[in-house]
C-alpha cells in the first residue's frame, strides 16, 4: 500500500508493502535511496507488460492487418515489421477482440471460409462495415508469431452463455466435440489452449450497462460454463471490473463472486483531462500536461484502494487486479475519423507509461496484468502506422526500456519525493521503481514527472548490491516532441551518462520529463 502525505513541503510517498523496504528520502535536492534485501517481495509479473488490440478504427485492419494479397510484407495478412517490433518488446499477452466492441462480437462470424462469413456493422467505432475476416484463427495465429499469450474477451452483453462456452470449446479443447470438430474443419488440428478469458468488458458501460449486482450473477452464470467444476483447464476467468474509482462495484464483485471462480478483476483507467474537452495529443500547453499527470499518478491511489478490498475478501491474494484498459487518452488528430481514437504519442505519453508501469511494479503483489490501450494506432499506441511505413513511439521506446522488469524480483520501495508544483498544485515530481533479475541484474526505473526542474536520486551500492553501473535515458527537448513518419527516430533511448559514482554512492541526475533505467551488475 502507498500512502501521500504532504510534510515540510515535500510529498511522502509510503509504500508500506512490505516491513523492510527500500527507503527514499529528500535531501539537499536529491531524494535518496536504501534498498532492503527482502527475501518475500513477489516477483513483477510480465503480464504487467500486456497489450490490447480492438477491432476499433485502424487497430486491426489497416493496422496489424492488411490481408496476405498487400505488397506490406506479411505472414498470412500480418503485418511483418509490426510482429518483429513487438517481439523485440516480448509482449507478454494480447486483449481481444474488444473493449466495447467484444460485447458486439459473435466468435463464430469470424471463422470459416471467407466468402460466407456475414458483415456486422462496428456500432461502437465509427459504425464503418466489419467484415469478419480477421476471426479467431488469424488472431490467435498471429498470438503464436508474437509468441504471446492471447487474452480473449468474451460477449457477455449481447451473446449467449452457450456462445462463450462454445468459443472455450472450440479454441482448447482436443478431444472429439462438435466445436473441435469445427475448428479441424477450418484448418486447424490443435488448440490454442487459451488462458485468459474475460467474462464482458464495462459491463457497468458499453458491456450492458449493468448494475453491480446483477452482474456479479451473470459472471457467476458465464464462470459456471466455461470451465469444467474443478477448472482443470486452468482457465483465468477475468472479471469486468470498476471504472477508475467505483469501489462499489469491486467490493459487490469481491463479495458475491466465490474466490475459486475468481481468477482476475479488472479495473479500467484512463488519463483524460475532461471528458468533453480531452485536448490535443501534440499541442498541449504545461497546463493541460500538469492535469494528464494527475490523472495518470492517481493510478496509485486506484490500485492501492482497490487492492485493500480485495484484501478484505481475499487476503491471501489468490485474485488478480488486472488493469486491462490503461493510458492518455487526447481529442483524435484533425482528419481523421473521429471513432477510430487516432492519436500522436509525445513525451507526455512516456512519462505518463513510466510512472505508471513503476506503480504497477510497486504493487505487483496484486497487480498481476495490464493492458496498454491500444497497441497499434489507437489511443497510446506503441506503433503508429500510415501505408507501408511504421514507426514506434516514445510509448514504445518505455515498453522496450522497462521490459528489464518482467518476471524480476520487486525491490519494494517508500521514498519522499520533491513536488512538481504547478498553478498551486502539487504532484510528487519522482517515480521510481526497483527489480533483480533471475541473473543477479538490477534495474531502477526513474521518472522525473517535473517538467522543468531537474532531480536527482542517490543510491546506496552496498544496498544494490551491484559494483558497475550502466544506464539509459529516454529524454527530448520538448514535451510535446514524438516521432512522425517524416522522422521516426526523433525520440529513442540513447546510453546515459548523467551519474556518478563516488564513495559507495550513486547520484543519477534526471532531466525534466525524462525517464531514466539503471542497469547494476
Ligand atoms: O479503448 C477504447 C475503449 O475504451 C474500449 O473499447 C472500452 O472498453 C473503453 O471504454
Amino acid at each position: 500500500m502507498v500512502e501521500f502525505k504532504f510534510k515540510n513541503g515535500f510529498l511522502k510517498v509510503l509504500v508500506i508493502n512490505f516491513i523492510a523496504c527500500l527507503s527514499v528520502y529528500s535531501q539537499n535536492n536529491t531524494t535518496l535511496v536504501t534498498i532492503n534485501k527482502t527475501e518475500d517481495a513477489p516477483v513483477i509479473s510480465k503480464h504487467i507488460y500486456g497489450h490490447f488490440a480492438e477491432h476499433l478504427g485502424r487497430c486491426i485492419y489497416d493496422g496489424f492487418f492488411v490481408g496476405d494479397t498487400s505488397k506490406i510484407a506479411n505472414t498470412n495478412g500480418v503485418r511483418n515489421d509490426i510482429v518483429e517490433a513487438l517481439k523485440k518488446l516480448q509482449i507478454p499477452n494480447l486483449r481481444w477482440p474488444g473493449g466495447c466492441f467484444a460485447d458486439t462480437y459473435h466468435w463464430k462470424d469470424g471463422v470459416g471460409p471467407l466468402d460466407q462469413r456475414p458483415t456486422i456493422v462496428n456500432t461502437w467505432w465509427g459504425g464503418v462495415t466489419e467484415d469478419n475476416s480477421f476471426g479467431t484463427h488469424d488472431f490467435l495465429n498471429m498470438c503464436e508469431l508474437l509468441e504471446t499469450e492471447p487474452y480473449l474477451s468474451g460477449n457477455v452483453g449481447s451473446g449467449t452463455v452457450q456462445e462463450l462456452a462454445d468459443w472455450v470449446q472450440y479454441t482448447n479443447f482436443g478431444g472429439k466435440s462438435p466445436m473441435s470438430d469445427l475448428r479441424k474443419e477450418n484448418g486447424r488440428k490443435e488448440p490454442w489452449k487459451v488462458k485468459y478469458w474475460g467474462i464482458g468488458n464495462e459491463a457497468w458501460g458499453c458491456g450492458g450497462n449493468m448494475t453491480a449486482d446483477y452482474y456479479a450473477n451473470e459472471y457467476r452464470k458465464y464462470a459456471t460454463f466455461i470451465s469444467d467444476w474443478e477448472n482443470t483447464g486452468r482457465i483465468v476467468r477475468i472479471a469486468s471490473g470498476a471504472s477508475s474509482n467505483d469501489y462499489n462495484w469491486t467490493e459487490t464483485l469481491m463479495k458475491n463472486i466465490p474466490i475459486n471462480m475468481l481468477g482476475g478483476l479488472a479495473l479500467h483507467h484512463y488519463s483524460v483531462i475532461d471528458w468533453n474537452k480531452k485536448g490535443d495529443a501534440v499541442s498541449f500547453t504545461e497546463e493541460q500536461y500538469f492535469k494528464t499527470m494527475t490523472e495518470a499518478l492517481k493510478m496509485e491511489e486506484l490500485v492501492t484502494q482497490h487492492a485493500a478490498i480485495m484484501d478484505t475478501y481475499d487476503p491471501n491474494k489468490k485474485v488478480d487486479l488486472v488493469v486491462d484498459e490503461w493510458g492518455g487518452w487526447y481529442e483524435v488528430e484533425k482528419g481523421t475519423n473521429p471513432g477510430f481514437l487516432y492519436q500522436q504519442n509525445t513525451m507526455r505519453d512516456a512519462v505518463l507509461a513510466g510512472a505508471t508501469l513503476n506503480i504497477f511494479n510497486n504493487h505487483a503483489d496484486r497487480v498481476r496484468m495490464a493492458n496498454l490501450a491500444q497497441c497499434v494506432n489507437v489511443l497510446q499506441a506503441v506503433i503508429l502506422t500510415k501505408e507501408a511505413k511504421m514507426i514506434l513511439t516514445p510509448t514504445y521506446h518505455i515498453m522496450e526500456m522497462y521490459k528489464v522488469h518482467q518476471d524480476a524480483k520487486l525491490l519494494p520501495i517508500a521514498f519522499e519525493s520533491p513536488l512538481y508544483t504547478f498553478n498551486n498544485e502539487s504532484l510528487p515530481a519522482i517515480s521510481v521503481s526497483a527489480s533483480k533479475d533471475n541473473n543477479g541484474l538490477v534495474h531502477v526505473s526513474m521518472v522525473n514527472v517535473d517538467s522543468k526542474k531537474e532531480n536527482k536520486i542517490e543510491i546506496d551500492l552496498n544496498e544494490l548490491a551491484v559494483k558497475n553501473i550502466t544506464a539509459k535515458v529516454l529524454t527530448s527537448k520538448t514535451l510535446q516532441d514524438h516521432n512522425s513518419f517524416d522522422n521516426p527516430t526523433k525520440i529513442q533511448p540513447t546510453n546515459y551518462k548523467g551519474f556518478e559514482v563516488k564513495k559507495g554512492k550513486l547520484t543519477v541526475t534526471i532531466p525534466p520529463f525524462s525517464i531514466v533505467m539503471i542497469e547494476g551488475k
